[in-house]
């Protein structure tokens, strides 16, 4: 496994306040409340079913409150038991916001699943771009990096099978989002021998249950879920809708809930990684498949109550 024990000095504070934040307050998330982990396929590893993303919210520059925010952000994450955090050199000051937290906290390399991207059609600009994120996070290795929108493909993803050839990474994936260029991303998904795919996927962006998710499960490749509330848009077109009784049958208690728990209940689906620049929200996201109580219901969806829920959520827009 990769990198440094820890994360520079300091101690996981949770801060924020109100919602979903009176569970969490300790610095480590207690046994009982673990969340539900999906297996890597091909993998003894197993993974918590919400991670972190980090796109606008975490490019948040020098700004000292700002940064806080974030690293308070992913206290709360740890504390509730999330591992994966994506980034991208694509996301601004993203990868260094996120290094500032791990630093912060004092996160230990085990708790992170790393995962960010390789982007660039430069031909020998790889191995410059992959130190310098590794540098802004302040690991020396990934868990796992993913060629960025499928960019300049043919020659970035061996550059990243080459590092894992020698065990230099874990794992090795592509991307892309907003449902473009599928058809791509099928072939390379049937030729090269990928670990991880990332795509979108929500109640409303449902393309990939046609053919990439049947892949990824034929293939026995990881799937990550990139917007899953749209980057947003879903959870605030949804925000003064009243929630269906639906909600009550898997113990969602919010609209945010709900959509992620259709996500994750789909069988190929790895990790949904939704983005929050909010405390409250990232518990309310990482409850969504905690057991916060004996009451709480955390039975996940299948089949056709899947389809109840997507109907649903449709008929509240
Ligand atoms: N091609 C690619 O590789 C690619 C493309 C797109 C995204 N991604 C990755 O996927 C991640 C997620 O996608 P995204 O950031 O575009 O969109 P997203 O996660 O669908 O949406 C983020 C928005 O959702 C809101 N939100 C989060 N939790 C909420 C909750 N419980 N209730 C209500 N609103 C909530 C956030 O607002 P608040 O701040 O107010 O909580 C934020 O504005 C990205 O950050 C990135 O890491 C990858």
């Amino acid at each position: 496994m990769a990198g440094a024990a820890t994360f520079g000095v300091g101690s996981l504070i949770a801060g924020g306040l109100p919602a979903f934040a009176q569970a969490e307050q300790s610095t480590q998330p207690q046994p009982a409340n673990l969340p539900l982990h999906r297996k890597i396929p091909g993998s003894e590893k197993s993974l918590p079913t919400i991670g972190l993303g980090s796109w606008i919210t975490f490019n948040v520059g020098h700004d000292p409150v700002l940064l806080q925010n974030c690293t308070d952000v992913m206290a709360a994450f740890f504390a509730a038991g999330g591992q994966m955090i994506d980034s991208s050199p694509m996301y601004g000051s993203s990868q260094a916001t996120i290094g500032h937290g791990l630093a912060a906290l004092e996160v230990e390399r085990s708790t992170v699943f790393a995962a960010d991207k390789l982007w660039t059609s430069d031909e020998t600009g790889g191995a410059a771009q992959i130190a310098e994120t590794a540098q802004n996070w302040g690991l020396r290795q990934f868990d796992l990096l993913q060629v960025h929108n499928m960019l300049d493909w043919e020659n970035q993803f061996p550059v990243l099978q080459g590092m894992k050839a020698q065990g230099a990474l874990d794992y090795v994936g592509i991307t892309t989002s907003h449902g473009r260029r599928h058809e791509l991303m099928a072939v390379i998904m049937q030729r090269e021998p990928l670990d991880f795919i990332q795509v979108t996927y929500n109640p409303l962006d449902r393309d990939v249950e046609n053919r990439i998710l049947p892949i990824a499960q034929d293939r026995n490749i990881a799937v990550i879920i990139n917007r899953p509330f749209q980057g947003g848009q879903l959870t605030r077109a949804l925000r003064n809708a009243p929630l269906p009784g639906i909600a009550q049958d898997y113990g969602a208690q919010s609209w945010a809930q709900l959509i992620l728990k259709y996500i994750v209940s789909h069988p190929a689906v790895t990790c949904a990684i939704p983005a929050t620049t909010r405390v409250d929200h990232v518990r309310e996201n990482m409850a969504a498949i905690s057991p916060i109580s004996d009451e709480m219901n955390t039975r996940l969806p299948e089949g056709k109550e899947r389809h109840a829920i997507a109907n649903a959520i449709g008929d509240a827009l």
